[in-house]
């Protein structure tokens, strides 16, 4: 099984991937979170950033996502610095009612939004593969549900179901839909494919 080291120190994270990548991948922690300054303007850049950072320190390949909160009507915030949207709120909750507040200023404002997520997988520094998954949805007008993290409550994901819940109320839904199910999924159909085509070798 390929193993590689979790560029990031977001436990939330490590534990969708476990889920994610069972017995496919192993995903392990670092020994030591590294603080990588995520000067990218592109959730690839950052995600490079990052995955490379680990690689170099720990000189084993590693796996970087960088993920992130698009609003259409919010373009100057959110997006590749959702991370750091109102630094002087500690909570999510708190951003989270930010961020309704800002829409609500102007009820006419669009309130569709998109997750994004990019992982790079750095197998060395000529070896590096990166992929992409998204999830469309509304930013809902509270905050809904006690799964998940980060702005999961306020996420209204597109589903055949329309029932209003966010994605903090749908943690299977997450696991098999979100945008970072939807970039592990093609992340396992690349690396089958190239292990298939590696056995079929004469
Ligand atoms: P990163 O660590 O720079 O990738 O930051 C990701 C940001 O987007 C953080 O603020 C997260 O809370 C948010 N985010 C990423 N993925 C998700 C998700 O699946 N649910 C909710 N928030 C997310």
């Amino acid at each position: 099984m390929k193993t590689f080291l979790l560029a990031s120190g977001n436990a939330h994270k490590a534990e969708e991937f476990k889920e994610l990548f069972s017995g496919t991948i192993s995903v392990n922690a670092a020994p030591r979170t590294l603080e990588v300054d995520e000067t990218g303007k592109t959730f690839v850049e950052n995600a490079l950033l990052k995955a490379r950072a680990y690689y170099d320190t720990y000189k084993v390949a590693a796996l970087a996502d960088d993920s992130g909160l698009v609003v259409e009507s919010l373009p100057g915030i959110l997006g590749v610095q959702s991370a750091r949207f109102a630094p002087e709120l500690a909570e999510y909750s708190d951003k989270c009612r930010k961020l309704i507040g800002l829409l609500n200023q102007n009820p006419l404002q669009s309130r569709n939004a998109y997750f994004v997520c990019v992982l790079c997988f750095y197998l060395s520094p000529d070896e590096i593969y990166f992929f992409e998954g998204r999830v469309h949805g509304q930013i809902g007008s509270d905050l809904r549900g006690d799964k998940g993290f980060g702005y999961d409550p306020i996420f209204i994901p597109e589903r055949a179901e329309n029932d209003g819940k966010s994605l903090a109320e749908l943690p299977e839904w997450k696991n098999t839909f979100s945008h970072r199910a939807k970039a592990v999924q093609s992340s396992l159909e690349f690396f089958k494919e190239s292990m298939d085509k590696t056995h079929q070798r004469p």
